[in-house]
């Protein structure tokens, strides 16, 4: 195993559930990692990890004979090959030593391994994960589990102590008998992932995007159902089929959604409710169990940034991380670091926050992309100073931007490497970016990106939210100048811009600032409805061409249409 100054030691983590992902550690740092999606074009992509390994290998310009270690992990077993549209990198070749880690256990230390802190408990939540029998962490699980049947991980807690990470506590649930009906929960049964799901599926007639109930759930009424959906036993959440009753009018699509809005708002609404009083509920037992001032949170459910605030805003957790790629895309971060910290007794490197872990393609790659698409752009290459000063002066003007500068986002969320930009006050400008540009539905909100020194300003905890997985309320105030970005309630999906890792939007807001008074931006991720984030110029080019987007900024290139 390569150990010199001049010989790195990488790791190299892979997730081959849906939402795939692969990570690249060196010396125990991110160097790069990029979900699968956003090669493929394929929302959700997962399965066959090889081009996902790729792209990091390529990125880091290395093979994978330079990797000391490759840590995967996957929702139950690892798939024969065959299912993998083609052989796996390590199918037949020789390869480095690779391991296999459970899915919770891959969550947990994605969290342990970003987080600020050097110890902490960390709690995931999700939909479903690794079976008990594959479970590499069974210890701590609840007495009288039933037997006989199939049960996976739904909830875990953990205690990480710089170097391991010990179960504290990990349920389980046998798999949901009901998969076909119109409530049918495709995941565990006692789950609070697999409620969501169902109910998502229920309102827009897929699930394609879960998280849509959360943006839907303002817009309805309380009261649609008096039922509870979740109780606790013994410390344990427990799914009260009952629920499901009262859910009789399935939406088959989006018309059928659309024709029936206030209900299925109404329906969001309660189901909201329910998994913030459950996630909170869930929180506390644990805490009290085992106290523990710090937090570090992941697994999907964990992307529910109002339920997350609740967390903070009712005192349930003192200090709280939330891993930014706390889906299954994240599980090959996990996976990595479980590598480095767990496997190889390597120190923990202390994270510096960013998540922006893509690669950059350069002013020449960024050239030749903008020259294959001819006479129907014009471009110009500009001095940083003087490409955020016209980029504020259009945004300024309520001109839509996309904005695509150095590697992408590692996670769900657009945080200003693939952005679509616009000034947050402008009256109808984000009705018009959800129906010219991202072609969706009109009660989809947009979230401020916002300098944090303001944060305290315009929102009333003005918590830091580097991620934009906290949920803050937009002060009256200021409720004109942030029209676009405050949702029905009063809510709004902050993002507080970190200048030490995203320099360059940091800029750009404060150039805004300078021209507006409002140091805020309207930040969408840069795609449209069930498109992945472009990442690459070509595609960012595409989407500009095609959308109703004025201005795009692709690293020092400001571009127009001709
Ligand atoms: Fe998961």
């Amino acid at each position: 195993m390569p150990s010199s100054a001049q010989q790195p030691i990488y790791v190299l983590g892979t997730g081959l559930s849906h939402n795939g992902s692969a990570v690249l550690l060196r010396d125990g740092k991110i160097c790069v990692a990029i979900e699968k999606e956003r090669i493929t074009r394929r929302k959700h992509d997962g399965g066959n990890d090889t081009e996902a390994i790729l792209y990091c290998l390529e990125t880091e310009g290395i093979t994978l004979e330079d990797v000391s270690l490759v840590v995967q992990c996957a929702n139950f077993e690892i798939p024969d090959r065959k299912r993998f549209h083609g052989p796996r990198l390590f199918a037949e070749t020789a390869h480095p030593p690779l391991i296999s880690i459970s899915h919770h256990l891959a969550h947990a230390w994605s969290a342990a391994g970003t987080c600020p802190f050097d110890e902490c408990a960390v709690m995931v939540i999700d939909g479903c994960g690794s079976p008990l029998a594959q479970c590499i962490d069974a210890e701590n699980i609840p007495e009288g589990l039933p037997a006989g049947e199939m049960l996976c991980e739904k909830d875990s807690f953990y205690r990480f102590d710089g170097k391991k990470m010990r179960p504290l506590f990990k349920d389980f649930s046998p798999m949901s008998g009901d998969r076909e009906s119109a409530v049918g929960m495709q995941t565990t049964r006692d789950s609070i992932g697999g409620f969501y799901a169902a109910v998502s599926r229920y309102v827009f007639g897929n699930m394609d995007d879960v998280g849509k109930l959360m943006g839907l759930a303002p817009f309805g009424n309380k009261g649609f159902s008096g039922k509870d959906v979740f109780r606790f036993e013994n410390s344990r959440l427990f799914v009260a089929e009952e629920w499901k009753s009262d859910l009789d009018r399935p939406a088959a699509d989006y018309a059928a959604f659309q024709a029936d809005f206030q209900y299925y708002a109404d329906v969001a609404h309660w189901a909201q409710e329910q998994v913030e009083k459950a996630v909170s509920e869930l929180f506390r037992l644990r805490s009290e169990e085992f106290p523990s001032e710090k937090i570090a949170y992941s697994g999907g459910v964990a992307l529910n940034a109002v339920a997350n605030a609740r967390l903070l805003n009712e005192g349930v957790v003192r200090e709280l991380y939330i891993e930014p790629a706390a889906g299954d895309n994240g599980l090959a971060l996990g996976c990595a670091f479980y590598g480095w910290i767990a496997f190889l007794g390597r120190e923990k490197v202390k994270h510096d926050g960013n998540t922006c872990f893509g690669r950059s393609y350069g002013q020449s790659g960024i050239r030749t992309a903008l020259e294959a698409f001819g006479d129907r752009l014009t471009f110009s290459e500009m001095a940083e100073a003087d490409l955020l000063d016209r980029t504020a002066e259009n945004l300024a003007a309520g001109k839509i931007v996309g904005w695509f500068r150095e590697g992408a986002e590692f996670g769900p969320r657009a945080l200003g490497r693939r952005s679509i930009l616009a000034h947050p006050g402008i009256a109808g400008l984000g009705d018009r970016i959800n129906a010219e540009v991202k072609l969706r539905e009109d009660f989809r909100p947009f979230a401020p990106a916002v300098l944090p020194e303001l944060a305290g300003l315009y929102f009333e905890s003005g918590r830091k939210s580097p991620y934009m997985i906290l949920v803050d309320r937009t002060r009256e105030e200021f409720r004109t100048n942030l029209a676009n970005v405050t949702h029905r309630n009063g809510t709004a999906r902050v993002q507080t811009v970190e200048k030490a890792w995203n320099a360059r939007f940091f800029g750009l807001i404060e150039a805004f600032s300078e021209k507006t008074g409002i140091g805020a931006l309207l930040n969408t991720s840069f795609n449209r409805k069930g498109m992945p984030i472009v990442e690459t110029p070509a595609e960012a080019i595409s989407l500009f061409l095609e959308s109703a987007i004025d201005v795009l900024v692709l690293d020092d290139f400001f571009v127009l249409k001709r």
